[in-house]
């Protein structure tokens, strides 16, 4: 019913010619891990975030981040106990069986893909308000999809397709521009903290939860801090990118176990104080739904200057996250495709840069289409469902192989994993389920869509169930 599981052991051997060259040591993995982390959740999203819970959106990342150190914990041990590509997929095909982890790679398209589409299009809403400042208007119909009375937003169609082009051209060089782009992005946001919070007043915090806790509906809209949450959520994932990299690593037990939980403390830090300065310096009801919220904060505080800094760095760094996922896209296909589940074609690799060109062309296109035509917070929001489903299985792989295989070395000791992993587990379901409900009928349907493909093409042709079969 569950289908084949693989052994830990088998994972750590790979054919030749369609393994990755292991070239990413710590900096390059917490670099990854920050540069997937800090993009369009924190820039865009805190305006979102802020509609549906009021000043208690600080609360709304608090508790996202606090599931998500979670997850961070459950990732960091099955990284090191598994450290092959494909992440979340492959240890659920370790600890659950075949059809558990296709569900959930399948849900990890979602988190990935999707991700590059949303912060593409946060992106694209940073250049044209820094573009608009600086007096330079680009034709309305190419800024927009059709949802918003457009045709296509081009800058996040293109932006898209340019990261593409860099990862095509090899892994190393664009892990190393990714140390730059990081860097731009942390001083950016502090100076955002710096110039926002003199002007923090007690008064734009009260009420503070005036829409409640839990995730209602109220004007056509779910609000409430859990609802808040569900969407701000996407500012803390991307750790797990790192997770992806594993194959790549040169020394996975301690050099992943830094950059998860590394790149995950430090921006926990930030994220607490730009909502604060954020939410303090003016009223909510100005942040929400500005595709900028933080140039916006700081140009109604009569700083053009910093606002447009904020922006160009918003504009110069945010393609970082989308190098960072689209990166752990490709991989998590490559992996689903070397197990024979996808088109094994598709699992060639570069002999030139030792990437896997194929499929991050098939990724890179598809990601450009969803960003030049969706809207940005219906997007995210159905990346935090796949996303959430990965997080939970990776809760579940940790509980059950402390108890199936206690014995086997692990690099890094998750503490009171059962607590860890049950917390995951129920912190993720509480997301998902306040999210709004046209956002879980489309996930349901993907699944519905996954599961055919499963049926129908992926199961007879798995290795896993031909090597089962020849034993
Ligand atoms: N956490 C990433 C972001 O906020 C996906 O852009």
């Amino acid at each position: 019913m569950l289908g084949p599981r693989k052994s830990i052991e088998s994972l750590a051997r790979r054919e030749s010619g369609h393994s990755l060259a292991k070239t990413l040591s710590w900096p390059h993995l917490i670099a990854l891990g920050v540069g997937a982390i800090v993009g369009t959740g924190i820039y865009t999203l805190t305006g979102v975030g802020a509609e549906r819970a009021g000043p208690a959106v600080i609360l709304a990342f608090a508790i996202a981040g606090a599931v998500c150190a979670c997850a961070a914990l459950a990732y960091a041990e099955m990284a090191t106990l598994i450290p092959a590509a494909g992440s979340a997929y492959t240890f659920s095909y370790a600890a659950m069986g075949e059809t558990i982890a296709w569900v959930v790679g399948w849900s990890l398209i979602l988190e990935y893909s999707l991700a590059c589409s949303t912060v593409a299009v946060g992106w694209s809403g940073y250049l044209v308000g820094w573009l608009q400042s600086a007096g330079i208007h680009l034709p309305a119909m190419l800024l927009v999809g059709p949802h918003g009375g457009g045709i296509i937003n081009l800058p996040a169609v293109m932006v898209a397709l340019a990261v593409m082009g860099m990862l095509i051209a090899g892994t190393r060089e664009s892990a190393t521009l990714n140390i730059i782009l990081v860097i731009i992005k942390l001083v950016a946001l502090s100076i955002f903290v710096a110039m926002a919070l003199p002007a923090f007043h007690s008064t734009n915090l009260e009420p503070f939860m005036p829409y409640g806790f839990a995730s209602t509906e109220i004007g056509g809209e779910k609000r409430g801090v859990m609802a808040a949450a569900a969407i701000v959520f996407f500012a803390f994932y991307g750790f797990d990118a790192v997770a992806t990299s594993a194959e790549e690593a040169k020394n996975p037990g301690r050099d992943l176990t830094i950059g998860i939980i590394g790149s995950m403390l430090v921006c926990t830090v930030i994220y607490m104080g730009v909502a604060v300065a954020a939410v303090g310096a003016l009223p909510f009801q100005q942040l929400a739904n500005s595709p900028e919220p933080l140039a916006l904060v700081l140009r109604q505080l009569g700083q053009p200057v910093a606002a447009h800094l904020i922006a160009l760095a918003a504009v110069i760094a945010l393609p970082s996250v989308i190098l960072v996922m689209m990166y752990g896209q490709s991989r998590v296909f490559f992996v689903m495709a070397r197990d024979g589940l996808l088109p094994r074609s598709l699992a060639k690799i570069s002999p030139r840069t030792g990437a896997p060109t194929r499929i991050t062309l098939i990724t890179g296109v598809s990601i450009a289409l969803v960003a030049g035509i969706f809207r940005l917070d219906e997007i995210a929001e159905l990346a935090n469902a796949g996303t959430l489903i990965a997080f939970m299985a990776v809760g579940a792989c940790l509980m059950i192989l402390r108890r199936r295989s206690p014995e086997l070395p692990r690099l890094f000791r998750c503490p009171q994993p059962y607590v860890v992993g049950t917390l995951t587990i129920l912190g993720c379901a509480y997301l998902l389920f306040s999210l709004p409900e046209s956002t879980l009928i489309r996930f349901g349907a993907w699944n519905v869509i996954g599961l055919l493909f499963y049926y129908l093409y992926s199961r007879s042709r798995s290795g896993a169930r031909q090597d089962a079969a020849a034993a």
